[in-house]
């Protein structure tokens, strides 16, 4: 690509900061210093051989990683194509080959990608506090993942424990105009095995003037990324009756999860590093996994733990 053509692009609005040759690296809206978890977490899977989708890709860095990490197949997908002139050229400059997917609005996603068959690994970071209902969202994309699948579900929490949702009345939380929901952490858990997920490792950053754009004084929110893998119904059922019946007899449930897509998926062998082997793992205590300072990421300490892409990053 000219050099005039890559200067041009460069000087476009960018949601990522991506190095489009050596030194020039695009001004994405988010400052280096601020983490990007879910990257940090999808590093850990071992992609080499797999079928992955990202929901929300904008420019596509996490599709760019997911490929560059050895996925057979990745699958970008965006509400609109409103970035797919850059995510080309970054999949020239990168070397990389991946699909995009128009999907509109987050709802429905099992009927929108059904030709797309199943995914061993989904990356759902950044769009649930976007959207009116979350569980609506969760409940298209679960029949998706393949049994045994990893799923990364990152979005805004509030620090506080019971079961609630908090609203951006009047921008109280953030001001940017598409953000709705924070989820009480123990409220994004119940969701998170709701949806037959089990949390198997999470990050969290509390949200502060590292970045100015959701830092609200006085309000004990965070960004957390979860890393999840996907159970069958008879090992999440004794733990929660009230859970198994829903999911067996709502409408709602019945309606919006596709069960014989869900129950028909094939198996994934997609592995993850540090989890402990066997089935059925309890997994995460999410409210005590934030007190742990090994799991909270105040700032990133590198490039690679930023939204920002270099030519030589493979994670
Ligand atoms: C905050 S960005 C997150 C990008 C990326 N997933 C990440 O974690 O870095 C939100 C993404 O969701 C898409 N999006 C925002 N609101 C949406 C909505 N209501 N329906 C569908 N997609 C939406 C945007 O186009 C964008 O790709």
């Amino acid at each position: 690509m000219h050099d005039d053509l890559i200067t041009s692009i460069a000087n476009e609005w960018w949601y990522y900061n991506i190095e489009l040759a050596p030194g020039l690296i695009t001004k994405g809206t988010h400052l280096p210093r601020v983490p990007m978890m879910p990257r940090m977490l999808l590093r850990n899977a071992s992609l080499r051989g797999m079928d992955c989708l990202d929901i929300g890709s904008m420019e596509g860095l996490i599709p760019t990683l997911m490929a560059r990490q050895g996925a057979r197949r990745v699958v970008a997908s965006d509400a609109l194509p409103h970035c797919e002139k850059k995510m080309q050229v970054v999949k020239g400059i990168y070397g990389v080959d991946f699909d995009f997917r128009q999907i509109g609005l987050l709802y429905d996603l099992s009927t929108k990608l059904k030709e797309e068959g199943g995914f061993d690994l989904i990356n759902l970071s950044g769009v649930l506090y976007h959207v009116f209902s979350p569980m609506h969202v969760l409940a298209g994309i679960r029949p998706l993942l393949k049994k045994n699948g990893l799923m990364i579900v990152s979005t805004n929490v509030m620090n506080r424990s019971g079961h609630t949702l908090e609203f951006n009345a009047r921008g109280h939380l953030q001001t940017e105009t598409n953000t709705f929901w924070y989820h009480s952490v123990p409220m994004l858990e119940y969701l998170i095995r709701y949806f037959k997920l089990v949390p198997i490792d999470c990050l969290y950053s509390p949200h502060s003037e590292v970045n100015p754009a959701n830092f609200a004084p006085g309000v004990n929110s965070g960004y957390m990324s979860v890393m999840c893998r996907a159970v069958d119904e008879p090992e999440v059922q004794d733990e929660d009756r009230w859970a198994a019946a829903s999911r067996a007899a709502s409408w709602e449930f019945l309606s919006l999860c596709n069960g014989p897509m869900l129950s028909g998926q094939p198996r994934s062998t997609i592995t993850y590093a540090g989890e402990l082997a066997g089935s059925a793992p309890p997994g995460l205590d999410l409210m005590l996994a934030i007190d742990d300072p090994a799991r909270i990421v105040h700032s990133a300490g590198r490039s690679q733990d930023a939204h920002t892409l270099r030519l030589l990053d493979v994670s």
